[in-house]
């Protein structure tokens, strides 16, 4: 595997950083995953203005622009094999002496990039869908930063995987979905698709945004608002959307059956059209 550190491309075996690095030390750094279609990136400038946003939330300069992003990630695509891939953007504030401050004056980014081969979800899984469990949401209150600092995220993805399930529905003050640990998530009621909005409570997932926009292209009633906890516990259906899982069904939540228990019929319909899209947008010579 072939990433990309500070302006070299190298095998990921000579990638070496310093442990004073701020990443390391305070987790004080942003991210970004960008999924990658027949070698082509999907939605780059969408995810390169998420960048900039979670950057300018952590009051960090952009190391790059958009053309030199752009130059650096079709290079590292091509340096490696896999057609479809899944990028890791990785920036941090950089090396200096422990301080919780800024350092000044400022250091070097450090900017790492790697390449993994994208794996979606397995037809078995698509068919089954996977189990969710609730939590509470007890993360900061500017989870709309793609933080690399994703401790509460760790400790409440791993709930759900210690409950043999797969995501970790997030409550908010118990009153109302935020998203999943790791995921935006979706409810279905009475055939209309439910999202919540985007605020600071919530990452904007860009696959979030594909699938309001195939939506809205296709006729299938939609709503953006607050959902209360208790439209989530009566869901006819629940998804979980993310770069890497795409659209997936959540079938039971707390260990009790989501509507029928199978995924449903929104379920089939998106993931359908979420595949024609990447077919025709992205496979497109
Ligand atoms: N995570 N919410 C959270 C907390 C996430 O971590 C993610 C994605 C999403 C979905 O965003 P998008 O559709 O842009 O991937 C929502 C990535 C995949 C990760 O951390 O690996």
């Amino acid at each position: 595997m072939t990433i990309y550190l500070n302006g070299h491309y190298m095998p990921i075996e000579e990638a070496k950083i310093s442990v004073m690095d701020r990443g390391f030390i305070f987790g004080d750094g942003v991210y970004e995953v960008i999924p990658v279609y027949s070698k082509k990136s999907f939605r780059l400038q969408s995810h390169l203005d998420r960048l900039q946003h979670s950057l300018d939330g952590i009051k960090l300069t952009n190391p790059h622009n958009d053309a030199e992003w752009t130059a650096i990630i079709d290079e590292l695509i091509n340096r490696n094999s896999a057609q479809d891939q899944y990028l890791y953007l990785h920036i941090t504030r950089g090396i200096a002496k422990r301080d919780h401050a800024f350092p000044n004056p400022p250091v070097t980014p450090t900017v790492f990039m790697m390449s993994n081969p994208l794996l979606t979800p397995s037809d078995a899984l698509l068919q089954s869908g996977v189990g969710a469990v609730t939590a509470a949401d007890n993360r900061w209150l500017r989870c709309d930063i793609k933080s690399i600092a994703l401790l509460p995220n760790v400790l409440l993805r791993q709930m759900a995987v210690d409950a043999g399930c797969a995501e970790t529905i997030l409550i908010r003050d118990n009153e109302f979905m935020t998203e999943g640990s790791a995921s935006n998530i979706f409810v279905v009621k009475n055939g209309t698709l439910l999202a919540p909005p985007k605020n600071n409570l919530m990452l904007p997932g860009i696959t979030y945004d594909v699938i309001l926009e195939l939506a809205a292209a296709n006729d299938i009633r939609h709503e953006v608002r607050k959902i209360p906890v208790a439209e989530v516990f009566s869901a006819d259906e629940l998804l979980l959307t993310s770069s890497t899982k795409e659209v997936l069904a959540i079938t039971t939540l707390d260990n009790n059956p989501v509507g029928s228990g199978k995924p449903g019929e929104m379920f089939a319909k998106l993931h359908k059209l979420y595949q024609i899209f990447k077919r025709d947008v992205m496979r497109a010579p």
